[in-house]
């Protein structure tokens, strides 16, 4: 039977919070753990509506902070899935901050999450097949595959030999090298 497809925009969701103190460290910014949580979240709700099944997170990619979340700054995090493969699908998650007394608005982080649709028992289960239809979707479907072979290289679930997209990342022609 072939695979049932969707767009990339079903999977898509918005989460907006609040900045309270109790989500904050000494400093009044943002703890890190609090972001992760919610973006860990946002891009669960992603791959279930993808995949209309129960998700575990398998991985989340290089998580950096650059500028500090403050106290009071509205914290919106949207999130979309970018490829689906077998029984994983890649979550985009894009985080922004607005402080809206003062009008200012930035983007705060940008991260990829992985997700594994799993039945009742905990087990693997296949996926719909992710169709992109932006050129922004295009482009994260397309480099989907090399963060795949990426971090299941780093999980040690991949040889480094067998990423052969990622290897042709750097092959040089022979008079280059
Ligand atoms: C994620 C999990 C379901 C994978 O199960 P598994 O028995 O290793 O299954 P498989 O080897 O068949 O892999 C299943 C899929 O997971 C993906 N996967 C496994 N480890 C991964 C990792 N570290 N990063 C990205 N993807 C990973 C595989 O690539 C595979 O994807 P595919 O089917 O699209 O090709 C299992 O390890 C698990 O349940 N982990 C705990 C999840 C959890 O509790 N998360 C929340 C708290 S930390």
């Amino acid at each position: 039977m072939p695979k049932k497809k969707k767009f990339a925009r079903e999977s898509c969701v918005t989460m907006t919070e609040l900045v309270l103190p109790n989500d904050t460290n000494t400093l009044n910014n943002l703890m890190g753990g609090k972001l992760m949580h919610w973006m860990d979240i946002v891009s669960a709700i992603a791959a279930q509506k993808h995949s209309n099944r129960i998700v575990v997170t398998a991985s989340a990619d290089n998580i950096s902070f650059g500028q500090g979340i403050q106290l009071g700054n509205v914290v919106t995090l949207k999130a979309q899935v970018t490829r689906a493969f077998n029984s994983s699908m890649e979550v985009h998650i894009v985080v922004t901050a607005e402080d809206i007394p003062a009008g200012r608005k930035f983007e705060s982080n940008r991260a990829f999450f992985t997700f594994v649709a799993v039945d009742q028992s905990g087990r693997p289960i296949e996926v719909p097949e992710l169709v992109p239809e932006t050129e922004e979707e295009q482009e994260l479907y397309d480099s989907a595959l090399r963060r795949r072979q990426l971090r299941l290289i780093l999980g040690k679930r991949m040889l480094p030999q067998d990423a052969k997209e990622l290897k042709s990342l750097f092959d040089l022609p022979s008079d280059k090298k």
